[in-house]
């Protein structure tokens, strides 16, 4: 049976904080507008009581798989008790205070496990926000130009910086239009919806080729491009995984034109492709590697950015914040790369991964909603359409999100026409399976019988 939820003990706690979220204001009008539409009136929100593992519980006794994983920052499942264990020696030890050892450690330990050794450079930060933009400032400093090239869909964070940085969406960018000055903007080749009569190889070819042709003859003269910031698999705009010929295509426009390769691996790295950094697929050592996410093991926010000495010693960019490589965040690192290690991690993650994607590839023929599916290591995501035009449906998307939960399994969407699954990187086959088995039930219930759910009626404090 699916649950009902939220239960009593959950909409306790939810109705009392509705009123103070940003968004929670709206809410009789969304329902409303929702229930006079068709659609279910209550979104099942649920709130999280306790997290374990792979495992989510609510106060009124239901549990989910987390495929959410704190936003695909849990590597090791949620509240990891070694990982825990570390951080609160670390901050008995030293608190937050500053030239503790621990950031050397772990400096080179990352120098270590950096794409064929070559990284040797680190920088900490806190947030994938600050070290996207702290890779950008590092480049443009380096080459004393004033323009990177970014992608559509890509998502480096939510400061001004990283969203001129970004274009997961166009409500994302509102007001924010004139602060792209410095970014130029181009597709990324997804291999789904790709343009009308193209695969996603000659997609990949056309967006090498509008940089190379377009961009440096029409836009702006190379010198003025100081390098591009990419995602190698594309992480918040749906996970998707470009065709080889796009990072060999970054590559040689890279050689060609004296640009930087900035690959933010915020999401993707540490293992969660099924390779400890997703540029090794590629055999691509980028100038500047971008990371964070996974590197706190869940437990303490901890960013970094790693570059080549070329390009990162005696660069005068400033970037870093006050509580950057503390104690606490460098001890959960350290764990958690001890733990990569010796757990045999990122290999797991390429079996669990192979199996995942097995079933998976069976969704777009059992479910009429799933255009697409794709995976790479516990990188897992699909395409939801709508099943009478097989058009990008993202209400549906949300729909999905929101009955997989009533099935037992938390995924991520965001505003988009996707699902996202990021399992712990060490869930037990057992408990991958009954989380695909969750969102199985889901897409058949949808599918079949229901319109689905409207919007988001309980406020969320993102
Ligand atoms: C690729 C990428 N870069 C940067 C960020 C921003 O990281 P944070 O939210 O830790 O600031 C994200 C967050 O999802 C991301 O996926």
């Amino acid at each position: 049976m699916p649950y009902s939820i939220p239960g009593p003990r959950s909409v306790s706690i939810l109705e009392k904080g509705r009123h103070l979220a940003r968004d929670g204001c709206g809410y009789e009008e969304p329902v409303s507008d929702a229930s006079g539409q068709g659609f279910m009136e209550h979104p099942p929100q649920f709130i999280n009581d306790r997290a374990e593992g792979p495992w989510i519980y609510d106060p009124d006794g239901n549990r989910y798989v987390d495929f959410h994983a704190g936003w695909a920052s849990n590597p090791l499942g949620n509240a990891h008790p070694e990982i825990i264990e570390a951080v609160v020696k670390a901050l008995k030890r030293w608190g937050f205070s500053y030239g503790h050892p621990l950031q050397y450690e772990l400096a080179e330990r990352l120098v270590e496990i950096s794409p064929a050794k070559k990284l040797r450079r680190v920088n900490f930060e806190i947030s994938g926000t600050e070290a996207a933009e702290a890779a950008v400032s590092t480049a443009l400093f380096r080459k004393e130009r004033p323009l990177v090239i970014v992608f559509e869909d890509a998502f480096h964070g939510d400061s001004i910086a990283a969203r001129a940085l970004s274009s997961l969406n166009s409500d994302r960018a509102k007001y924010l239009e004139a602060w792209r000055g410095g970014a130029i903007h181009v597709p990324y080749p997804h291999t789904y919806h790709v343009p009308a009569g193209m695969n996603p190889e000659q997609y990949a070819d056309y967006i090498i080729w509008y940089i190379e042709d377009f961009i440096c003859s029409k836009v702006t003269p190379p010198e003025s491009i100081a390098g591009i910031l990419f995602e190698p698999c594309m992480a918040e705009g749906g996970n998707w995984i470009p065709p080889a010929t796009f990072i060999t295509g970054l590559k040689r426009l890279a050689g060609q034109f004296d640009w930087l390769l900035l690959a933010d691996e915020v999401l993707v790295g540490l293992g969660r492709t099924g390779r400890m950094w997703a540029v090794v697929h590629w055999d691509l050592v980028p100038d500047v590697l971008v990371t964070g996410k996974n590197l706190s093991g869940g437990i303490e926010p901890i960013a970094a950015i790693l570059g080549t000495e070329e390009v990162m010693a005696e660069n005068e960019a400033h970037s870093g914040s006050t509580f950057a490589g503390s104690p606490a965040g460098c001890a959960a690192a350290l764990k958690t790369l001890e733990l990569f290690e010796r757990d045999g991690v990122v290999e797991y993650v390429r079996r669990m991964g192979e199996k995942a994607l097995q079933r998976m590839q069976k969704w777009p023929r059992m479910f009429e909603i799933v255009g697409q599916v794709r995976g790479i290591g516990l990188l897992l995501g699909a395409s939801i359409v709508d099943k009478e035009t097989g058009k990008a449906d993202r209400e549906m998307a949300l729909s999905v999100y929101y009955e997989a939960l009533r099935h037992g399994a938390w995924l991520i969407n965001d505003n988009e026409a996707n699902i996202r699954l990021y399992p712990a990187l060490n869930i037990e086959e057992d408990t991958l399976e009954y989380g695909l088995t969750a969102v199985e039930e889901a897409l058949a219930v949808l599918g079949r019988e229901r319109k689905g759910y409207r919007c988001s009626a309980y406020p969320t404090f993102d």
